[in-house]
């Protein structure tokens, strides 16, 4: 890789050892990758943030690096809290669980993250802007960025996102890359009508399972997508496939047009999706084998206050079933917005949890023995029953609140209803 002479004193040592180890493992991916050059980050979003998934040697990697000296060169966000940040006690974090979630947050607030625990860091934290290079993990939060924002970036890695933060640079490579952002797969929406909610989430599933790693260009997409809507659609198609990218027609910042989205490439294949193809992705999304919904999860990625404010609406006052748990999660932000409109205390006087900062996914979930989850997320119907040790039943919000209030399943078509 060709090196400026600041790039060649942080090599050689001069800006410390963490710098200098950040900056030699970087070098050898980008050789390893191709990339001729570094280029410059505005921000960077890390994954090395619960000890649920960083494990003994997450935890000791990131304070080793911490002692080296690491300091984050550009503004660094953060994904969410391993455990409950209001009350992890009160969510039955075992005490050496959040021990140690304890330790790797001191670790990663010494190298200078901005606490902000929450995969949505487009919401209020960093913004990313059309053609702007960042360096982002959260495979959600990647796939807005690129998607919704045309932002540029790769889908990083726990720790090399760390190095990054810390040289403010990434190797020039993969989806930095004009030629890297064509569209490969041309998906025929054939869906006469703005989707509903819940829609977004099964199309994303539905794309992220036949795209894998491919560049899928949406055409024929009625309505305009709200930013919830994309970021349910982006984290489905991330979490089933290895999607970084989908253009939107007429909603990716790079694709205004069918033929700007291929920008010279042919389709390699062509997919039509159909509203009845929607409805065997939502089938296929779940695998209850009973009624009984005993545990409502909301807000993967995290719920916006919007969404907050819809629950609000539609439960109306209305108490939550006895043995039901119906848990929302949100970051400090949307949460201090709900509190501040009052709305949070009326939700949980009608018996609903907030769960702070924290996900159903990366916060230890399995000890509370629930036996079957209901969410209106793609994201965590795929992960949740491994995650969570549950049965799974993908809904709309509406059918979740319904079903939170009755406690057993109630979904909106006449065949299903229980
Ligand atoms: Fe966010 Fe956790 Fe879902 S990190 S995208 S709420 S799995």
């Amino acid at each position: 890789m060709y090196l400026t002479p600041e790039e060649k004193e942080i090599l050689a040592g001069s800006h410390g050892e963490a710098a200098k180890l950040a900056m030699e493992t970087l070098v050898k991916i980008g050789d390893i990758n191709g990339a001729e050059r570094f280029v410059p980050i505005k921000n960077v979003h890390l994954v090395l943030h619960a000890y649920k998934s960083a494990f003994d040697a997450g935890v000791e990697t990131a304070e080793k690096i911490a002692e080296m000296g690491g300091k984050f060169a550009v503004p660094v966000t953060i994904d969410p809290y391993g455990m409950d940040a209001e009350d992890w006690k009160g969510a039955k974090t075992p005490e050496h669980y959040a021990k140690q979630q304890m330790r790797l947050e001191a670790a990663v607030m010494k190298m200078g993250v901005i606490p902000n625990w929450t995969c949505t860091p487009y919401y209020g934290f960093t913004s990313p802007r059309k053609g702007e290079h960042l360096a982002w993990s959260e495979s959600s939060a990647v796939a807005y960025a690129n998607t919704a924002c045309g932002a540029r970036t790769n889908r990083q890695t726990a720790i090399v996102d760390i190095f990054c933060g810390i040289v403010g640079r990434t190797p020039l490579m993969g989806l930095h890359l004009d030629e890297n952002r064509k569209g490969e797969v041309l998906i025929k929406l054939h869906i006469g009508r703005p989707l509903a909610n819940w829609e977004y989430p099964a199309l994303g599933y539905l794309l992220g399972q036949r795209l894998g790693a491919r560049i899928g260009v949406v055409a024929g997409m009625k309505g305009s997508p709200t930013s919830e809507d994309l970021k349910n659609f982006c984290g489905a198609a991330a979490a089933a496939g290895s999607v970084a990218l989908i253009h939107i027609v007429g909603v990716t910042p790079e694709a205004d047009s069918t033929e700007e989205a291929f920008n010279g490439n042919m389709p390699a294949e062509v997919i039509v999706v159909t509203e009845e193809h929607i409805k065997e992705t939502r089938e296929a999304m779940c695998n209850n084998t009973t009624e009984r919904v005993d545990f409502v999860a909301l807000g993967c990625p995290h719920y916006t206050i919007n969404e907050i404010v819809n629950v609000h609406k539609l439960l109306k006052g209305r108490k939550v079933h006895p043995n039901t748990a119906f848990w929302i999660y949100a970051n400090s932000y949307a949460l201090r917005l709900a509190e501040k409109m009052g709305i949070r205390q009326e939700l949980e006087k009608s018996g609903v949890v907030f769960r702070a900062e924290t996900c159903m996914i990366i916060s230890p979930v399995k000890d509370w023995g629930f036996q079957t989850m209901m969410t209106d997320s793609g994201k965590c119907s795929y992960y949740g029953p491994a995650e969570c040790g549950t049965e799974m039943i993908f809904a709309s919000v509406e059918e979740c609140v319904e079903s939170a209030v009755s406690g057993k399943l109630k979904i909106f078509n006449k065949e299903k209803q229980s």
